[in-house]
């Protein structure tokens, strides 16, 4: 195990009926607060006008920022830092799933930092302060809401990286399940594959790490079993719940101290929707079995232990090669069984734009991933796979 220091800063209030909390959480941060939410979802579902209720209680001076795009872009991350600097913001408020929380994230980072915005998300410049902010969460799936992570989209040049710093902590985030009850069927499968690729990411090193390893294991097992369960029925808060609390464990750095996982599936996939703007957890259902395929030899008796301890298999007379394949394809066909999307024609993505894309997956940095380092072909031989 390496060595680690953990820090998180921020406050987890989570359960049915805690966003009564959320005046006094607001309340130590002055009065001018911009609001910041997405398409609209929030309206129709009653939160908008729950959180506009809580935050009279402080006379807060509501300044607000509608319209942040599933996978946030960095002209609307500007339009933000624009109000905060004209309406004197003292607080920001994010309503929504991890496309707002990230783009508050940049907004908080880029109206106090020195250097420009995009120059951070780029790792060009550096993040030096921020203005304080929380989170209303109503989507699970990113985790983002505990972790000091954030994901923007340059349209202009067709580039989505993911980028942090301490200062990208939410002070506070508030998880009502009861609030994710509205999230239509297919935002709810794609979260389901998001919190699992989360896990499956950190699973994927070359560290001694047991009991990491049975806490990555027992959150991808929880949402195995319990995915379903929601699938089948919707409505139901506390299978709402479980969800919720498994996206926040996968990637708030709770199971994931000492070691570094792997993360060029996500590299991979933030290619493909930064050139054909899909859902994150389409991309990731797609693409993370190729991967999978693509570096087996890496260490098949990591992919052993998956098939045995995640899935359950009994390998019987199987080679160690076919019982991991076997892993992989079980991991494939849950996926599929909740409806999530198994190939890039799903999309409507063809060849044509691989070559693009793989140049995206190399733009940082000529190689990428930490249980096997890859490079610009490789990204092309798992696109091909992907078609
Ligand atoms: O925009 P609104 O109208 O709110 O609708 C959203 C959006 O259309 C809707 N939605 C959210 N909560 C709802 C709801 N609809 C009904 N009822 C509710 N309660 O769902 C749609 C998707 O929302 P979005 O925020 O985009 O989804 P998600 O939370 O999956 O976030 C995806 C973004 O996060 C990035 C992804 O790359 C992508 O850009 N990621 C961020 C990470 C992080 N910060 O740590 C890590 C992840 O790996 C990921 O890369
Ligand atoms: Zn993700």
């Amino acid at each position: 195990m390496n060595n680690f220091t953990f820090h998180n800063p921020t406050k987890l209030i989570f359960g049915k009926g805690t966003l009564t909390q959320l005046a006094d959480e607001v309340r130590p941060y002055g009065k001018n607060v911009l609001l910041v939410y997405g398409g609209g979802s929030i309206k129709r579902n009653g939160i908008y006008a729950d959180v506009l209720a809580e935050l009279e209680k402080i006379d807060a001076h509501v300044t607000e920022l509608s319209g942040v795009e599933p996978n946030p872009r960095l002209a609307t991350v500007r339009k933000g830092i624009e109000l905060v600097e004209s309406h004197q913001i003292d607080f920001i408020l994010a309503v929504g799933g991890g496309s707002t929380i990230d783009c508050t994230k940049a907004i908080a980072v880029g109206a106090k930092s020195t250097d420009d915005i995009w120059d951070i998300i780029s790792k060009k410049g550096q993040a030096t302060d921020a203005v304080p902010f929380g989170t209303v969460l109503t989507l699970a799936a990113t985790g983002s809401e505990m972790n000091a992570g954030s994901v923007i989209t340059n349209w202009d040049t067709n580039e989505k990286f993911g980028w942090g710093s301490p200062y990208a902590y939410p002070t506070f985030s508030i998880l009502d399940p009861a609030h994710t009850l509205s999230v239509p069927e297919d935002q709810t499968i794609y979260g389901i594959v998001d919190i699992m690729s989360h896990a499956l990411e950190h699973y994927f090193h070359h560290e001694t790490t047991p009991l990491q390893d049975y806490m990555v294991e027992g959150i991808l097992k929880t949402v195995i079993e319990t995915g379903p369960k929601l699938m089948s029925d919707l409505d139901n808060v506390d299978h709402r719940a479980t969800i919720l609390y498994a996206g926040t464990m996968a990637l708030n750095g709770m199971v994931s101290m000492g070691y570094h996982g792997d993360w060029a599936t996500h590299n991979l996939e933030h290619a493909v929707s930064a050139v054909h703007d899909i859902p994150h957890g389409g991309g990731l259902a797609i693409l993370f079995p190729h991967w999978m395929e693509h570096v087996l030899e890496t260490d098949v008796d990591r992919f052993k232990q998956m098939a045995t301890r995640v899935f359950g298999l009994e390998q019987g007379h199987m080679s160690d090669h076919e019982f991991a394949l076997c892993g992989i394809q079980r991991l494939r066909a849950f996926w599929t069984s909740i409806g999530a999307p198994v190939s890039f024609k799903d999309y409507e993505i063809d060849a044509s734009t691989i070559e693009e894309m793989a140049d995206h997956t190399v733009r940082l940095s000529d190689s990428f991933g930490g249980f096997k380092s890859l490079n610009r072909a490789d990204a092309v031989a798992i696109y091909q796979a992907s078609l």
